[in-house]
């Protein structure tokens, strides 16, 4: 699994045969069968980019990372590409971007990055842009390819989004009857060990005692799964709730803020009436498309359909949106959408 530093490295776009620095940096553009050396001594080389990256920390969006990019070339650099690759996958970046810097100019940037699960570190890579060096000095070979990359671990203990996601759903959802750790609570047989595979089919058919969860998707049996293998690596330790059953008839418990809003509405509320609204408002800016947050997207009637458990629960429960508790007229427009048959 740790192939990481070779393969990023074997991308093509660092030049492993380094030229000799020379005072007159100018002309050695190519090499011209020059000497091959990894000394970064002597004088500063004509193009010279550099990149670390800081460990990551989890924050309830994500990981953030520090990404700082210097020029330590002679030369301003346009057209440089960074990249962050998680060990999981050294291929497809986690994020991208590129950036121009002038002569001695170092910028840092901190973002929010979705580090996959179960990577064991990122490392980040700057790249002096293209070939397009004569004359304007912009982007030529990097002449010191050894600070072009820079590799962090990933605590197993912060890996966040996976493990947490998981975490929120057992704990609120399951927790109730297998104990908070999976366990043993009033079902004696462990849970702890069982694959993505047996959570899904356990929660789609539910059986002598055991619910059924339909709206309970793969990546979310993965995230539980992933929460069992390790309980401790989740940083929080959220309050243990007791189940919720499904078909769900709520006393909503009241949120936070100051809220009353209109009654419940008579006629069930729709999809296009009341609930693509309420997630467009609130929702869909982290749960929409391929990069959904925890994988739930809310951005369709279709998708919120299959996630309606899911979202209700977090809504309920206060844990979504992260920016504070919807207001119990929403959430119970929800839940009554869900009760009238989700049209
Ligand atoms: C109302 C109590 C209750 C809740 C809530 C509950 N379970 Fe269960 N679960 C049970 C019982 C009882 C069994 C044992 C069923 C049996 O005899 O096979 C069980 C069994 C299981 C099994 C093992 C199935 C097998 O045959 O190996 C898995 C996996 C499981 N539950 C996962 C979950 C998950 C995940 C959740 C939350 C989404 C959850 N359970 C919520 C009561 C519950
Ligand atoms: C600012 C971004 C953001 C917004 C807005 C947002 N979410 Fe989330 N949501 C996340 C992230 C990040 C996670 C995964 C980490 C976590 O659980 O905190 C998540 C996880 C979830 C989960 C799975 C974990 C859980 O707590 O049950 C559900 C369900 C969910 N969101 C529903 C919603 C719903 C419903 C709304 C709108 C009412 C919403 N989210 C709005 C970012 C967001």
């Amino acid at each position: 699994m740790r192939l990481i530093l070779t393969t990023v490295l074997a991308l093509g776009t660092l030049a492993l045969v380094v030229p000799s620095a020379r005072a007159d940096g100018g002309e050695n553009e190519g090499g011209g069968g020059g000497s091959v050396t990894t000394s970064t001594r002597g004088p500063r080389a004509l193009h010279d980019v550099s990149v670390t990256v800081s460990r990551p920390k989890a924050t309830p969006a994500g990981m953030r990372v520090r990404l700082k990019v210097a020029n330590k070339g002679r030369s301003a650099e346009s057209g440089v590409a960074l990249a962050i690759f998680s060990d999981m996958d050294p291929t497809t970046p986690i994020w991208e971007g590129t950036t121009s810097l002038r002569r001695g100019q170092h910028k840092d940037w901190s973002l929010v990055v979705t580090v996959p699960e179960g990577s064991g570190q990122i490392t980040a890579t700057a790249t002096c842009g293209g070939d397009a060096g004569t004359g304007t000095g912009t982007g030529g070979t990097d002449e010191n390819p050894s600070n072009n990359t820079d590799t962090s671990p990933v605590d197993p203990g912060t890996n966040g989004s996976a493990a947490s996601a998981g975490a929120d759903m057992f704990l609120s959802m399951c927790a109730g009857c297998h104990g908070s750790t999976g366990s043993g609570g009033t079902v004696r047989e462990s849970i702890a060990r069982e694959s993505a595979g047996d959570i899904l089919e356990a929660v789609r058919e539910g059986e002598d005692g055991m619910p059924r969860f339909p709206g309970i998707t793969l990546q979310n049996a993965r995230d539980i799964a992933s929460y069992l293998r390790n309980p401790n690596a989740v940083p929080t330790t959220p309050p243990v709730t007791p189940p919720v059953t499904p078909p769900v008839t709520p006393p909503v418990t009241p949120p936070v803020t100051p809220p009353v809003t209109p009654p419940v509405v008579t006629p069930a509320p729709t999809y296009a009436g009341q609930v693509a609204a309420i997630m467009s408002a609130n929702c869909t800016s982290c749960h929409s498309g391929a990069g959904a947050s925890a994988k739930i997207r809310l951005d369709t009637l279709a998708t919120v359909r299959t996630n309606a458990l899911l979202a209700e629960a977090a809504m309920k429960a206060g844990r979504m949106p992260p920016r504070g508790p919807l207001s119990a007229g929403t959430v119970a427009t929800f839940s009554d959408w869900i009760k009238g048959g989700k049209k």
